[in-house]
């Protein structure tokens, strides 16, 4: 059995090239395209692969696009598990204008999942029993899925002492709150989308957190917040941690290496600061790098001591 385990209901083929403006009419030239397995759960795998955990990516796939997929996922010496599916996994598609810096990023939907294929992805879920107990799902839902997808998956495993640790947003984030989760790992848009305030300061910011937890909703909130840092809440305490002032390249996969590092270090034993420092590292790590490359080891291990971790009082 892996130490942890990640779902990821609706994976990519992700496509990454350049091109120098993005204009109606013209036939935009691009450069060759970079091409990665992609998906929240799977991106947080090849971190943590990356990292020398012993993880498991779980995923439904299908056509050539979910071939191509699992390929890449070989190559990258990623241990998986592919829940065969009748449909076409999707690509992403992703172009980064040279004028502006800005990624233009396309999604797709993704394939149509009958009943038994959902079903198949959730008794799959909840039959392996990773070492930790951690289990990362991650991203949107598959067309087909019910939006309670990730809710039952909460209630399954919590049943016998799992941890679902969860980042995704809309009605399938909504609905397993209710339910309950071990982790949440919100970016600020996702926090506002569920709150419907605008969570403009930091004393509101925390005190969404603080109702998340106190509610019994998340043992554990992670609020990122793109250039502003992130901020970690739970019964423990609070702590807040700045962005690192690191060249941007990309910002595609940052809150997925985020979520590695964060679970990365809470399986390594280490308390919540240090695992907001691993987190806040992993994610400035991978705007180091063009389309969904992800953090490197080496970077995150540079970068970490870099970050400023302040307790709230
Ligand atoms: N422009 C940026 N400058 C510095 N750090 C950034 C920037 N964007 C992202 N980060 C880092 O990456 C982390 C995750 O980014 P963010 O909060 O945007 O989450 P996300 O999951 O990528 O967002 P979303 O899912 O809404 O697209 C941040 O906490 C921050 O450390
Ligand atoms: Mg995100």
């Amino acid at each position: 059995m892996p130490a942890i385990l990640t779902l990821t209901p609706n994976p990519a083929l992700d496509v990454f090239t350049s091109t120098p403006r993005v204009q109606p009419e013209h036939k935009l030239r691009c450069t060759a395209p970079l091409l990665h397995p992609g998906g929240g759960g799977i991106n947080v795998a090849r971190v943590l692969a990356r990292l020398g955990t012993d993880v498991l990516a779980l995923f439904p796939a299908g056509g050539l696009t979910g071939g191509r997929l699992q390929a890449l996922l070989e190559a990258e010496q990623v241990p998986n598990e592919v829940l065969p599916i009748a449909g076409e996994t999707r690509e992403s598609f992703s172009a980064h204008e040279e004028a502006s810096g800005q990624d233009f990023r396309f999604v797709l939907p993704g394939p149509l999942l009958s009943e038994s294929e959902w079903q198949a992805c959730l008794e799959r879920a909840c039959q392996l029993r990773p070492t930790s107990g951690l289990v990362v799902a991650s991203g949107s839902l598959p067309p087909g899925a019910p939006a309670d997808f990730y809710a039952r998956l909460a209630r399954r495993l919590a049943e016998d002492g799992r941890r679902l640790v969860l980042d995704s947003s809309g009605a399938p984030l909504a609905s397993a709150l209710d339910v309950g989760v071990h982790l949440v790992k919100p970016s600020l848009r996702e926090l506002q989308e569920w709150t419907g305030a605008s969570l403009q300061t930091q004393a509101q910011r925390r005190a969404a957190c603080e109702a998340l937890v106190r509610s019994g909703k998340a043992a554990i909130v992670a609020l990122s917040l793109g250039p502003e840092g992130a901020l970690l809440v739970s019964e423990r305490g609070a702590w807040q941690a700045p962005a690192l002032p690191v060249p941007v390249v990309s910002t595609i996969g940052a809150g997925d290496s985020f979520l590695a590092g964060l679970v990365f270090a809470l399986a390594s034993g280490r308390e919540l600061p240090e695992a907001l420092r691993t987190a806040l590292a992993a994610s400035a790590a991978a705007l180091l790098s063009g389309g969904t490359a992800l953090c490197q080891p080496q970077d995150l291990a540079r970068l970490a001591p870099q970050v400023e971790i302040r307790p709230l009082a």
